[in-house]
């Protein structure tokens, strides 16, 4: 059996110093949690992809505070010896520093998370510095950056314009300097990601942003081929298991209705003695 120990943030920068890289995948429950706990996978981030994943949301706007909270609290029960992230959801860090702090804390807090993920670069400095001087770790996420996607002009593969890719490495740089410990580059193309990951110091968590970051991220029900609305290009499916869940479905449902479920021995009888005392 695997034995592990949570990492520090000390230890994923020291993993990135000596070129050594790192997993993450999102959990939102416990029996997947307590998976990735069996498995060298180093972080887990609770994120707001639950909301289309778990929740069926079209997109991961209308994810609250609780939805979080409530997804964290089980996935730390499942997984002691693996570094947790929560994210930040849309509106919990955009009205003020303070309410973002407040939130950030309940994150940690309540949910038992060891770090906070938010979205955003140069718009979200403050928060992110003023978290960091507050003791909460944070993990930034540029990109392609869901949350604001309508801003961006839709779901679309970021830096390849000039002027985006520039902005790109400003933004991870200033992050850096406002105190996140890592970044979340989702939908970036490799050469930028490559540029920014040589640029700073902390770890590049890379989603769809190719070979050439420190960690790589992807959303746990991608991974094992179980959301099957929509598959974005850069996810590799290393199991079917949507279809092996509705063929399991499906034979439990015939074997209900030809009685061969449930068979003798998932049934509780009672002994001889049992029998003559009782009833009858
Ligand atoms: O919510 C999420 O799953 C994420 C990843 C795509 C990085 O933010």
């Amino acid at each position: 059996m695997l034995t592990k120990k949570k990492l520090t943030i000390p230890q994923f920068k020291e993993l990135k110093a000596q070129g050594q890289k790192f997993r993450m995948v999102t959990a939102y429950d416990y029996t997947f949690a307590s998976m990735v706990e069996k498995t060298p996978i180093e972080m887990i981030l609770v994120g707001d992809s639950l909301g289309m994943v778990v929740l069926g949301y079209d997109s991961t706007v209308p994810v609250t505070m609780e939805d979080i909270i409530h997804h964290t609290k089980p996935v730390v029960r499942g997984a002691k010896n693996t570094f947790v992230v929560a994210d930040m959801p849309f509106g919990s860090y955009n009205v003020s520093v303070s309410e973002a702090i407040r939130n950030a804390n309940r994150l940690i807090k309540e949910g038992g998370a060891d770090a906070v993920k938010l979205e955003g670069g140069s718009n979200v400095l403050e928060i992110v510095s003023e978290m960091v001087k507050g003791g909460i770790p944070v993990v930034g996420h540029i990109g392609l950056t869901p949350q604001t996607a309508a801003q961006l002009g839709g779901f679309k593969v970021q830096g390849k314009d000039a002027e985006i890719a520039r902005k790109l490495v400003e933004d991870a740089m200033q992050l850096e300097q406002a105190g996140a410990f890592a970044i979340v580059l989702e939908c970036v193309v490799s050469p930028i990601a490559q540029l920014i990951t040589e640029k700073v110091a902390i770890p590049t968590i890379g989603i769809g942003a190719g070979p050439y970051c420190d960690a790589q991220v992807l959303v746990m029900q991608d991974l094992l081929g179980m959301y099957d609305k929509f598959t974005p290009k850069f996810v590799k499916k290393y199991a079917q298991l949507n279809g092996q869940i509705v063929d399991a479905l499906n034979e439990y449902a015939k074997e209900v209705s030809d009685g061969s479920f449930p068979a003798p021995e998932h049934s509780f009888g009672l002994t001889k003695e049992q029998q003559l005392g009782r009833l009858y």
